[in-house]
């Protein structure tokens, strides 16, 4: 028997970069010779996995339609929403046509440049059999506190705590419908925290620990040392 089930991409891009305090949207920033979101998305094309690749871009973005990536025939471009779930469930809904519900998706933030193709076939043959589905993800080597204010009230057990990365790999149909049930609630900042909401428990599988998320300033040359490493 032949598997028709299909791998999709869904790349939120559509964040303003806050934190970054750049002129313009960290995933338009230069690295190496490229922006970020070009690094980030020509990484998903070399997987060479993807039915197609959707990108959720704000509906005021000048940038997006400069990059010549932009055209490439399996990208997709969605309009971005008000908050990165929003996003997500907005570059969902423009595959709805073409996605069957038990379709794998793979999210994955446009700001996380450093991922590599080890890292997304380990998740894909991890999860594909799983019923659920999973996150990269990284445990914590510091040890945690748990603070109020400035003072300390106690210390984590670190070996219940992983960090979260992206991709998140769920099943279409399971992921659009947690997205929806969660739409507003500002809890939900990845995808598995959906899946949570409804009852479901995701797995980890561990990642690479160069697959950062640009967010500060001084993740960029930490992102180009990582990739002259790789
Ligand atoms: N994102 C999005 N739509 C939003 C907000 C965020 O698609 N409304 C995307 C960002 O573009 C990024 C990913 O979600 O690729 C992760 O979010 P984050 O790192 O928080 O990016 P920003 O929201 O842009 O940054 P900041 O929070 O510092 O403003
Ligand atoms: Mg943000």
């Amino acid at each position: 028997m032949i598997d028709s089930t299909k791998f999709w991409a869904v790349v939120p891009a559509a964040g303003v970069g806050k934190r970054m305090q750049a002129d313009r949207p960290k995933q338009y920033l230069p690295l190496a010779n490229q922006t970020v979101i070009e690094h980030t998305l020509s990484r998903l094309l070399q997987a060479d996995v993807f039915t197609a690749v959707v990108v959720a871009i704000s509906v005021e973005d000048p940038y997006w339609p400069t990059l010549a990536i932009s055209k490439h025939t399996n990208i997709l471009t969605a309009p971005g929403g008000k908050e990165r779930a929003d996003s997500v469930l907005s570059g969902l809904r423009f595959i709805r046509d073409q996605a069957a519900d038990d379709d794998w998706v793979l999210v994955h933030d446009a700001a996380r440049p450093c991922l590599t193709t080890e890292d997304i076939n380990l998740l894909i043959n991890t999860l594909v059999d799983d019923a659920v589905g999973g996150i990269l993800a990284l445990s914590s080597h510091d040890t945690l506190k748990n603070v109020q204010g400035t003072s300390i009230h106690g210390t984590l057990d670190r070996s219940h705590i992983w960090r979260a990365l992206t991709p998140q790999m769920f099943r279409y149909g399971m992921l659009k419908s947690a997205l929806e049930a969660a739409e507003g609630n500002p809890a939900i900042t990845d995808e598995a925290s959906a899946l949570e909401l409804q009852g479901y428990q995701p797995k980890i599988v561990e990642g690479r620990p160069d697959n950062i998320k640009i967010t500060r300033p001084e993740d960029l040359p930490l992102a180009l040392f990582y990739m002259e490493q790789q």
